[in-house]
C-alpha cells in the first residue's frame, strides 16, 4: 500500500517508516518539522537502503499544501502522527494545542475524503482513559477525565473520527492507544530527540546517564504501588511501529472502527526502569525522590489481548531491550540529530 505518514519525521513516525518499507509498503511523509529534524528521514532511508523518503515540509493545517500532495500521489491510507504532544506545554498553551491537533486533523481528514482516501490510523494515547477504572486496562474501559488539553485533543479527535466513520461507512478508522513508548531502533541511528528539558522518563534517564543533566527527579515514592513509584506500560518504539503495519490489515478487512491498546501488558515502576537501565548498560543514573507531579496517576498498564486477537500484533521486546536501545541511541548521538 502507499501510505501518507503525517508527522513522519518525528520519533514514532520515523520508526514506523522502517516497518512499513520492511513489510513492502511505500510512504510519503508530510511534516512541518516543528518538533523534528529532516536528518531523521535521511537516516531512515539509509537504514531501509533507498535513496530517500518522499517528503513534503507542509503543515497539516495548510489545506493548499495538502491538496498539492494529494494531486501528486494516490494514497491507500494515512497514518496520522502529526501533532503537538508536550503535556505541560498544553496546559500553558491550550489554544495552540487545540488549533494544531484538532484543526490540523479536521483539515487533513477533509482533504483525504475529497480525494477518496478514507482510511486512517490515528495516534491516540492511554491518556484518554484518565484515571482508569480498571487495571489492566481493556478497550472496554470507559474513557475518563483528561488532566490536560493535550489529552483532551486525543479524546476529542477519537470522537471526531468515530462520528465521521458513523456518518460515512466507507471510512475505516483505527485508533491506536499507545501506552509509554521508549527505546530506539537497534541500529542507534534514529531515536527520540526532545527539545529542551525532557518531559518523559526515559529521555530524562538517558540525558542524566550521558552527563547532560545532574540527576533524575523521581516524582513521588508514596503511590500505592510495589515500590511507591509510578507504574507504566513501557513499549519499545519498534514494537509500536510494527503495530501500525498490523493495523493496515484491519483497514484491508474493512474494520469500520477499530480501537486497540498498544502496550506490553507489563507494568514497571520508575525505579524498575532506572535499575534495569543501570544493570543492562553499566552506567550510573543518580536520582533523588521529589514530590509527586501534578496530574500523574499511580498505575497504568493495559491488557493488549484485543490487538493480538484481531491484528495479530504483540510486543516482542522486553525491558532490557528498551533500556539498551535507548542508551545506544543517546550514547552515540549525545546531541541528538
Ligand atoms: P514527535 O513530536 O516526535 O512527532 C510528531 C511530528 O509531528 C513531529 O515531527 C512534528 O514536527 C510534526 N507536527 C506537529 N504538528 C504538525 C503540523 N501541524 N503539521 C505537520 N506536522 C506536524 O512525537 P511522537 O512521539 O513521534 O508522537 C507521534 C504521535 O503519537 C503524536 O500524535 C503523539 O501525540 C502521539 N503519542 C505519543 C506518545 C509518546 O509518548 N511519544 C504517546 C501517545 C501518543
Ligand atoms: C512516566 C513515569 C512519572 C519523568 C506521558 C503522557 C501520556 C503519553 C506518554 C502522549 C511517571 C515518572 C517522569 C521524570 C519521573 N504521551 N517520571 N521523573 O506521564 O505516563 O505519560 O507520556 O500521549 O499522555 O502523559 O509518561 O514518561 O512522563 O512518566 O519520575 O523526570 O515516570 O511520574 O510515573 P506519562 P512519563
Amino acid at each position: 500500500m502507499n501510505i501518507l505518514v503525517t508527522g513522519g519525521a518525528g520519533y514514532i513516525g520515523s520508526h514506523t517508516l522502517i516497518e512499513l518499507y520492511k513489510a513492502g509498503h511505500t510512504a510519503v511523509v508530510v511534516d512541518n518539522l516543528s518538533n523534528s529534524n529532516p536528518e531523521s528521514l535521511r537516516r531512515v532511508a539509509e537504514i531501509i537502503g533507498i535513496p530517500e523518503i518522499p517528503f513534503y515540509k507542509v503543515d497539516i493545517r495548510d489545506r493548499e499544501g495538502l491538496e498539492r500532495i494529494f494531486a501528486e500521489h494516490r494514497f491507500d491510507a494515512c497514518i496520522h502522527f502529526a501533532g503537538l504532544k508536550a503535556v505541560g506545554e498544553s496546559v500553558e498553551k491550550p489554544w495552540e494545542y487545540y488549533e494544531n491537533n484538532i484543526g490540523g486533523t479536521l483539515t487533513l481528514v477533509d482533504v483525504m475524503r475529497r480525494h477518496g482516501c478514507k482510511n486512517i490510523i490515528f495516534s491516540s494515547s492511554a491518556t484518554v482513559y484518565g484515571d482508569p477504572v480498571e487495571i489492566p486496562i481493556t478497550e472496554s474501559c470507559p474513557k475518563g477525565q483528561c488532566t490536560n488539553p493535550y489529552g483532551w485533543t486525543k479524546s476529542m479527535l477519537e470522537q471526531v473520527l468515530m462520528d465521521i466513520q458513523k456518518a460515512d461507512p466507507e471510512w475505516n478508522v483505527v485508533l491506536l492507544r499507545y501506552f509509554n513508548p521508549v527505546g530506539a531502533h537497534p541500529s542507534g541511528r534514529i531515536g527520540e530527540n526532545p527539545n529542551g528539558i525532557p518531559n518523559n522518563l526515559m529521555p530524562y534517564i538517558t540525558q542524566v546517564a550521558v552527563g547532560k543533566r545532574k540527576e533524575l527527579g523521581v516524582f513521588g515514592n508514596d503511590y500505592p504501588t510495589p515500590d511507591g513509584t509510578g507504574v507504566r506500560d513501557y513499549i519499545h518504539v519498534c514494537d509500536l511501529a510494527a503495530a501500525h503495519v498490523c493495523a493496515l490489515q484491519a483497514i484491508c478487512r474493512h474494520c469500520g472502527i477499530g480501537i486497540y491498546n498498544i502496550g506490553t501488558g507489563h507494568g514497571y515502576s520508575v525505579l524498575d526502569m532506572v535499575k534495569a537501565f543501570i544493570r543492562v548498560n553499566g552506567v550510573d543514573v543518580p536520582y533523588s525522590i521529589k514530590p509527586r507531579r501534578a496530574g500523574d496517576i499511580a498505575t497504568c498498564y493495559c491488557n493488549p489481548a484485543k490487538a493480538k486477537a484481531e491484528l495479530g500484533w504483540e510486543a516482542k521486546y522486553g525491558i532490557d531491550d528498551m533500556v539498551r536501545d535507548s542508551w545506544h541511541w543517546q550514547s552515540t548521538n549525545p546531541e541528538g540529530y
